[in-house]
């Protein structure tokens, strides 16, 4: 059966996989609801809206996303309330971030309008897979990527953009131990650092299994220039705890402008903290780190919500938090986790609630 809504067309499963999923046990980003949006864009428009089963997509080899990286993507979330309500956190602000990387990477912008249509009428019908678990939610990942059958370096004609939904438990199950890295570099000012593009991600991947192979979880990485200053972690931004104030990186280009990097700096500001965006080179981290003047370190991100980093490593010197004296990250996560749940009023008008 189909039925049209507005230009979507709407294929629903015949039978939901949803009884297959232990919710209890969500690995983050390998299980993956009933239904996908596509939508694809061709001579200058977008067209052939649909919302149907979530199935593979058949690619030429010569795919132009494949060979020269023009894809982009979003992370974002839903929740339900207490009447099981679904309960979208910023979705404008994820358009909008969206379409900011498009820019950059030389691809059509997806309307905003068409965004929110698409999400509500994509969550609404896989609205049974909310998980209900603390620190589980919806995870909706946008994404566009080109589809010009064409070998050519050169901005691809065609784009194929889908929403898929997945639920998923905490990205970081527990505090993280950082490597800030000398050697490689995520992004460089006038690079693609702030576009939520693929390659940004690709370039991470060797840095991220040599701070595992030395022990810790994720790299803290620092300026492609001088080495000198502190930037993000890729998958998530970075907040520090001073004794006198809160800092996080100021947005530079190159680093990317996280949705809950915003929420953060809203609700620390709201709640009176001295909250500032604004260098910060590596040896005041880690010389505070040492004399105590530094407090607490914690990621900010979509998926990783409000991670406690638990240890900072640079070249030879470590420092060391303890994940149990963390007040200011777990307070964040918990509003935050209120506020995408409807348990805590909206002040910021954040949650789009799906009727
Ligand atoms: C997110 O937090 O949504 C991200 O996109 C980060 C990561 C999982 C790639």
């Amino acid at each position: 059966m189909s039925v049209d809504v507005s230009n979507i067309k709407i294929s629903p499963v015949s039978k939901s996989k949803i009884d297959t999923v232990d919710f209890d046990q969500i690995p983050f980003g390998r299980v993956f609801t009933d239904h996908i949006f596509q939508a694809q864009y061709k001579n200058g428009q977008w067209g052939d809206m649909e919302i149907s089963p979530l199935e593979h997509f058949s690619l030429h080899p010569s795919n132009l996303a494949l060979h020269y990286g023009q894809s982009i993507f979003e992370g974002m979330k839903a929740s339900a309330d207490k009447n099981g309500t679904p309960l979208l956190f910023r979705p404008e602000e994820h358009a909008r971030r969206l379409n900011r990387s498009a820019r950059r990477m030389c691809m059509p912008e997806f309307p905003e309008e068409l965004f929110m249509e698409a999400l509500t009428e994509l969550v609404t019908l896989d609205r049974n897979w909310i998980p209900d678990r603390p620190g589980s939610a919806l995870y909706i990942r946008p994404l566009m990527f080109a589809t010009d059958e064409f070998l050519g370096v050169a901005p691809s004609e065609t784009y194929t953009f889908v929403i898929m939904l997945l639920p998923v438990g905490p990205y970081y199950s527990k505090p993280v131990k950082l490597w800030a890295d000398t050697e490689f570099v995520r992004a460089v000012a006038g690079g693609t650092g702030e576009a939520k593009t693929a390659g940004n991600y690709a370039a991470s991947l060797l840095p991220s299994k040599m701070a595992k192979d030395r022990g810790c979880d994720q790299v803290l990485w620092l300026d492609g220039k001088e080495r000198k200053y502190v930037q993000e972690v890729g998958t998530m931004n970075i907040f520090f705890v001073f004794e006198d104030h809160i800092a996080t990186p100021e947005l530079d280009g190159a680093i990317l402008a996280g949705v809950t990097r915003n929420a953060f700096l809203t609700l620390l500001r709201a709640k009176g903290y001295d909250v500032q965006t604004r260098k910060i080179t590596i040896n005041e981290v880690m010389e505070k780190g040492q004399n105590g003047q530094l407090k607490e370190v914690f990621g900010s991100g979509t998926a990783a919500v409000a991670t406690i980093v638990e240890e900072v490593r640079y070249k030879d010197e470590v420092i060391k938090f303890d994940p149990e004296a963390a007040e200011v990250g777990p307070m964040l996560k918990q509003t935050i986790e209120d506020i995408r749940h409807g348990r805590q009023e909206d002040l910021h008008d954040w949650v789009m609630r799906v009727e």
